[in-house]
């Protein structure tokens, strides 16, 4: 008998960041340049052989940035047991916008037994290096533990660098947790 999973996980951070960017590389294996920004919630499915009696559905929830100055938020959170949270390396505001949206997302949301929801930090726009990073980008280990992520990584939705291992990161933290 094969169980099937249901994991909803949302795809959170400033306007720009590169969300859709990296749930379309996911899901679909594709990359645009063209920018066009999410209004409201999208969503996208991947379905995980994860092993031989279970198949995880993930429900990728990809909430526009824009979001942080509504007050849908908290419908959108309902139910979550994972969030990415995506910054651009190559624009300092857009770290400082993750303490928001981290601090967002603990106030409206927590697992069923009362821990805060998992989450994991990506720092997308890693192919820009050459163009020079931002210079006011601290030591993510260090803000990553502070801020309580479980993690964090480097990540290219253009280049196709680490999204699988961040994404394997998150979900292999929610299964271990059931
Ligand atoms: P909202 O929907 O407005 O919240 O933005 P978003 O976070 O979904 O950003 P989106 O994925 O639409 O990407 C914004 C722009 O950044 C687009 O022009 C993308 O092509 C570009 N982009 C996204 N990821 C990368 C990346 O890894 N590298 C580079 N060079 N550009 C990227
Ligand atoms: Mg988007």
């Amino acid at each position: 008998m094969q169980r099937e999973r249901l994991l909803k996980v949302l795809v959170i951070g400033d306007l720009g960041v590169g969300k859709t960017a990296i749930i379309r590389r996911y899901v679909h294996q594709v990359f645009s340049h063209h920018y066009r920004a999410t209004i409201g919630v999208d969503f996208a499915l991947k379905v995980l052989h994860w092993n031989q009696g279970t198949v995880i559905r993930l429900q990728l929830w990809d909430i526009a940035g824009q979001e942080r100055y509504g007050n849908m938020t908290r419908v959108y959170y309902r139910e979550a047991v994972g969030a990415l949270v995506v910054f651009d390396m190559t624009r300092a505001s857009t770290l400082q916008a993750v303490l928001k949206w981290k601090g967002d997302l603990d106030a409206k949301v927590a697992l069923c037994n009362g821990q805060p929801v998992p989450a994991v930090l990506l720092a997308n726009k890693c192919d820009q290096q050459r163009q020079g990073l931002c210079a006011k980008i601290p030591k993510l280990e260090s803000f990553s533990k502070e801020q309580g992520f479980l993690g964090w990584y480097e990540t290219s939705a253009k280049d196709n660098t680490n999204i699988d291992k961040a994404i394997m990161c998150l979900v292999e933290h929610i299964m271990a947790g059931e």
